[in-house]
């Protein structure tokens, strides 16, 4: 039988199939689930810099001096307090998936900043978290704040998370860089473990009757995955970190294609909420099959076949396949 084993941020992981954060590895029982439906590992769903934020504060009198001259912004957030847990609920989802499975659990931080708030990260540790999924989920709206100024925050929130904690760090990108080549290496420089290609923004939606922005939430299509293959191909021959894709993994083939690309994991979050737990038993079926009927001993003799420069044709991955691709396109005879 095939090994489908891998190894991702220096830990050994059953499979490469691991549950991205969501509401999915919010409780022990599930978590144990993943377990035995064959997760490699779990990622919790993340705690947010501004709870933290506000845990501190909380300590501070001038908190209720702040929270009145900003009642605005305060309505924005959800009840923070208690979101995903809390900040301390969270570290007894640490310390209770910890003792409950033996398959790595890794803890999500997300955030935009470097700040007294990231201390939390080593509280993770502590708690028992194998690693630390750093989420970037920066939306630059200030005109005046340029792309270096934005990136150069990132390096330097990751080297502060590096600094506290000593567990492997993992950061969750936006596909939305200059360049997205240059900002990998310069994270993987500055000691990032693994980079999760690629964050989902949730675009909100407008409602042209009520003239009001409202909030859309849409699980992934599997067409989402090309935008992954193609950075992960492009970066696995550049960055020392491993590679996780995160984005419309929805089978086994998927998962075959990013590893292929060049990915240690796959991570899946829309298949499993749409489908059940149970269904990432015959994604891990099927890929067994695949790699039998495919000669492959284990995933990791694949891992990277399909990269840019493993490919025999490069420019695939490159502006002139764009322009071969448009002018492949046949315009229909009209009638
Ligand atoms: C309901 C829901 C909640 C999520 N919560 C988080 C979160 O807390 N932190 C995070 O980094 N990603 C979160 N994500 C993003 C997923 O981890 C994942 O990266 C994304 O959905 C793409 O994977 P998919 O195509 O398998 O859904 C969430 C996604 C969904 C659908």
């Amino acid at each position: 039988m095939s090994d489908i084993a891998t190894r991702y941020l220096g830990l050994t992981l059953k499979s490469p199939l691991v549950a991205s954060a969501s509401p999915l590895c919010e409780s022990v029982p599930n978590i144990r689930e993943l377990e035995d439906a064959g997760m490699g590992a779990v990622v919790l769903p993340s705690l947010f810099e501004e709870q933290l934020e506000l845990e501190s504060n909380a300590l501070d009198d001038d908190l209720w001096r702040g929270a009145e001259s900003y009642p605005e912004s305060q309505s924005l957030l959800p009840d923070l307090e208690d979101y995903n847990l809390g900040p301390d609920g969270y570290l007894d989802l640490i310390e209770g998936a910890k003792a409950a499975v033996d398959i790595p659990v890794i803890a999500s931080l997300n955030g935009v900043s470097p700040g007294g708030w990231a201390e939390y990260a080593r509280l993770m540790e502590e708690a028992g978290a194998d690693a630390i999924e750093l989420n970037i989920y920066s939306i630059s709206t200030e005109p005046s704040v340029g792309a270096a100024e934005v990136e150069k925050g990132y390096v330097d929130f990751v080297r502060q998370i590096k600094r506290t904690t000593r567990i492997p760090v993992a950061v969750k990108l936006s596909p939305f860089f200059s360049a997205p080549a240059n900002i990998a290496l310069r994270l993987d420089d500055a000691g990032a473990d693994g980079l999760v290609l690629f964050n989902r923004f949730y675009q909100p939606d407008f409602d042209v009757e009520s003239l009001e922005v409202v909030p859309r939430l849409t699980l992934s299509h599997p067409d989402e995955l090309l935008l992954r293959l193609h950075w992960t191909a492009i970066l696995s021959d550049h960055v020392e970190a491993d590679l996780a894709v995160t984005g419309g993994v929805h089978s086994a083939v998927d998962v075959v294609k990013a590893i292929m690309a060049g990915a240690s994991v796959t991570m899946v979050a829309s298949v499993l909420l749409q489908k059940g737990i149970h269904h990432a038993c015959s994604i891990l079926s099927d890929l067994r099959r695949w790699l039998e009927e495919h000669e492959y001993d284990s995933v990791r003799q694949m891992c990277g076949s399909m990269s840019r420069r493993s490919v025999p044709d490069p420019s695939a991955f490159e502006r002139g396949n764009y322009m071969r691709v448009l002018s492949s396109h046949a315009l229909k005879p009209s009638s």
